[in-house]
């Protein structure tokens, strides 16, 4: 007999709940409950089927071909470009440029001979064919479908070898009750979308909007539903686009694309470390330069510290693409191992231009900026930083030195710090070896 346990259930965190409600009582969410429909459950939980396991050494598999978007920086991102049968889920804020990129990567792929299909539920034909125009991407073997019935829209699909839904949140399905975009309507239009993926090896593209808090609007779920998810952002005021992997069940997720929006569309920006450092800023008390890893590449990243004296008991600290917590802990270790005391100053730090900064090997330029900044004394121009920090003030090696340092130098660097423990090697530069942030700071930021 089957026993009903819950009416309905919270599609983001699992809660269930005897009456409906519009926001969910444990995770807040507005209109994610959902009536539950209760699975029959075999009262003695005997298994029906037995399957047989295999031996994963017996497993005759290949790896699987890459099928190129025709756009390296998003090929990057990806691993080498889209496989057969997977699902990339591409994600970011209204009029970041997601169905601007995936026209071009649309194009980019019928260009080279692939049937593709662009199925919008959101713009008509004619919106996007002038974009289209206006972009110079009018090539043959790129179909548009304008449609809000998904389940006729992949229909159509089926035939074809590339396939762009933009956006899950604006199809109706006919099996779940619910407005076009509310958590059933977008789980089950992902599904159908991944099962028609499945079943028929085409390669699809889901476009998913996001919440104000930077979530993927809908349920959670759809991260789960779908093999890559990617992440488009970039600033209102700036042209500067970052495409990332935030899930990725075929490659890495540590590359980063760097696009630029331009009249002509996204483009790539094949220098990323001027697009961060301009050189213009070198020399100021508070700046340093950081070489952080991005992916499988170097860029230069620009760190501005500012220290003010305080008129409040309990002084301001803002970071911007940094942690809050690891502006404290670096604050902290220049204290307590260095004697350099910011308890009576406001401390703001900013990385320029919009970048996050998660390489903790950034902390040396980190810790470089905020004693310049503390002690009124400039950081000279040509030199950067490449190192993290201990708690007891040591410096630690960076992965990848090599590498940073050649581009350190390939954009003008003459000198830079590392860490007395990086192996003792030919670097491409002058480097300056430390074994503390206290023997860094007694080099460039004494009175
Ligand atoms: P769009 O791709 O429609 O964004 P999304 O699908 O993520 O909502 O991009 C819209 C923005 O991009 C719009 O504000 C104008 C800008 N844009 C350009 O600057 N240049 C261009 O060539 C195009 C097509 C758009
Ligand atoms: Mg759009």
């Amino acid at each position: 007999m089957v026993k009903e346990i819950s009416k309905y259930k919270c599609s983001e965190c699992g809660f269930t709940s005897l009456t409906m409600v519009g926001k969910c009582p444990k995770c807040g969410a507005w209109g994610s409950m959902e009536a539950d429909t209760p699975v029959p459950v075999n009262k003695k939980g005997s298994v029906s089927t037995v399957r047989a396991a295999k031996p994963i050494r017996g497993l005759d598999v290949e790896e699987q071909p890459r099928i190129p978007s025709g756009i390296a920086e998003l090929d990057r991102v990806l691993g080498g470009g889209w496989i057969s049968g997977g699902v990339t889920l591409i994600s970011g804020e209204p009029g970041v440029g997601k169905s601007t990129l995936l026209l071009q990567v649309c194009a980019a792929m019928a260009a080279k001979g692939k049937s593709v299909l662009y199925i919008s539920g959101e713009e008509s034909s004619g919106q996007i064919a002038l974009r289209g125009r206006r972009l110079g991407l009018m090539t043959n073997g790129l179909d548009l479908l304008c449609e809000n019935d998904l389940l006729s829209a992949l229909e159509a699909a089926k035939d074809y070898d590339f396939v762009v839904v933009d956006s899950v949140q604006a199809f109706r399905t006919d099996d779940e009750n619910g407005w076009a975009g509310s958590p059933s309507q977008v789980k089950q239009a992902a599904q159908m979308c991944v099962d028609m993926a499945k079943s028929s090896g085409i390669p699809t593209v889901l476009v998913g909007h996001i919440t104000k808090s930077g979530q993927i609007a809908g349920p959670k779920l759809l991260e789960h539903q779908v093999d890559v998810v990617l992440l488009f952002t970039g600033e209102h005021d700036s042209p500067n686009r970052l495409l990332r992997a935030e899930k990725n069940r075929y490659g890495s997720t540590e590359e980063l694309g760097i696009f630029e929006m331009t009249d002509k569309g996204l483009c790539a920006v094949t220098d990323p470390s001027k697009l961060y450092w301009n050189g213009n800023d070198l020399g100021n008390s508070g700046v340093a330069i950081a070489m952080p890893l991005e992916g499988s590449r170097s860029i230069a990243a620009e760190i501005q510290a500012l220290a003010s004296m305080t008129p409040f008991p309990y002084p301001r600290r803002t970071a911007r693409g940094i942690e809050l917590n690891r502006l404290q802990l670096l604050l902290a270790v220049l204290e307590r191992r260095c004697g350099i005391a910011s308890r009576t100053s406001d401390v703001y730090l900013n990385v320029a231009a919009g970048l996050n900064l998660k390489d903790p090997a950034a902390d040396l330029a980190i810790c470089a900026s905020l004693a310049s900044a503390l002690r009124d004394v400039p950081i000279p121009p040509d030199v950067c930083f490449i190192g993290e920090v201990g708690l007891a003030g040591e410096v630690r090696p960076a992965a990848r030195t090599r590498m940073r340092l050649k581009e350190a130098e390939r954009i003008g660097f003459k000198r830079a710090v590392i860490s007395r423990r990086t192996p003792k090697e030919e670097y491409p530069m002058e480097v300056i070896r430390v074994a503390s942030l206290r023997e860094l700071l007694a080099i460039f930021v004494s009175r």
